[in-house]
């Protein structure tokens, strides 16, 4: 399988989230990486179910729902019901992480979990059979445009073992800082799919951009 790209739309023009969906929709782009933020569980509040269900009239891809929230049980249902396919909660926002998994999956979505860059792969051990999808922050979630961490690698390549060794199916995701310089050797460490948010956006050509990225 070749690798997936999942472009962010935390930096698209929100102005014109029409046309940004239409144009993922065109494009290369493996799926919408959609960035949830509260304010709470990280610094920066973003957007919420009635902009998702505003831009899933635009695309069948697939909704890749990063939910950046303390709390995420409270909203599993109307994520679901706005369009999520995917729905990531954070490890640190989570105290029955188990429990949380279970719902969303009862929702017949797919389940992820994101680790910060201070957690450790090992927190995954006992629940890593029961997802659908790692994925690894390689910046301090709240805010797109920030440096890739390098210790990120060495993450991936032990994630990677633990889903060799327990037969589980969880893809792994990287996301934060990603670009056309390091996403060769995040794919070759492990990586299935790989979030560029401003590196898309930012660029004069976001659909060449994202094709790029697909073919690196
Ligand atoms: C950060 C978000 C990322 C962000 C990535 O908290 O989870 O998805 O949009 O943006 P870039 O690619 O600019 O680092
Ligand atoms: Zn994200």
């Amino acid at each position: 399988m070749s690798h997936i790209i999942a472009p962010s739309i935390l930096s698209s023009d929100f102005a014109n989230l029409q046309k940004e969906s239409e144009m993922l929709d065109k494009s290369q782009a493996d799926w919408f990486h959609i960035d949830v933020m509260d304010g709470v569980f990280v610094p920066n509040l973003t957007f919420g179910m009635p902009v998702i269900k505003a831009i899933r009239k635009y695309s069948d891809k697939v909704f890749d729902v990063h939910l950046m929230i303390e709390n995420p049980d409270k909203f599993i249902k109307d994520f679901k019901n706005s369009g999520a396919d995917i729905l990531t909660v954070h490890y640190e926002a989570c105290t029955h992480l188990h429990r949380t998994i279970q719902s969303i999956k009862n929702e017949g979505m797919k389940a992820g979990v994101a680790l910060n860059p201070h957690t450790n792969i090992n927190v995954l051990e006992d629940i890593i059979k029961d997802l659908d999808l790692v994925l690894i922050m390689s910046v301090n979630p709240g805010f797109g445009g920030q440096s890739f961490i390098e210790n990120t690698y060495s993450k991936i390549k032990k994630l990677k073992e633990l889903i060799l060794k327990t037969n589980s199916h969880a893809l792994i995701e990287i996301d934060g800082g990603v670009t056309d310089k390091n996403a060769r050797q995040l794919i070759d460490c492990g990586a299935d799919a790989l979030v560029a948010g401003s590196f898309v956006f930012n660029s004069n050509n976001p659909s060449q951009t994202i094709e790029n990225l697909k073919n690196i």
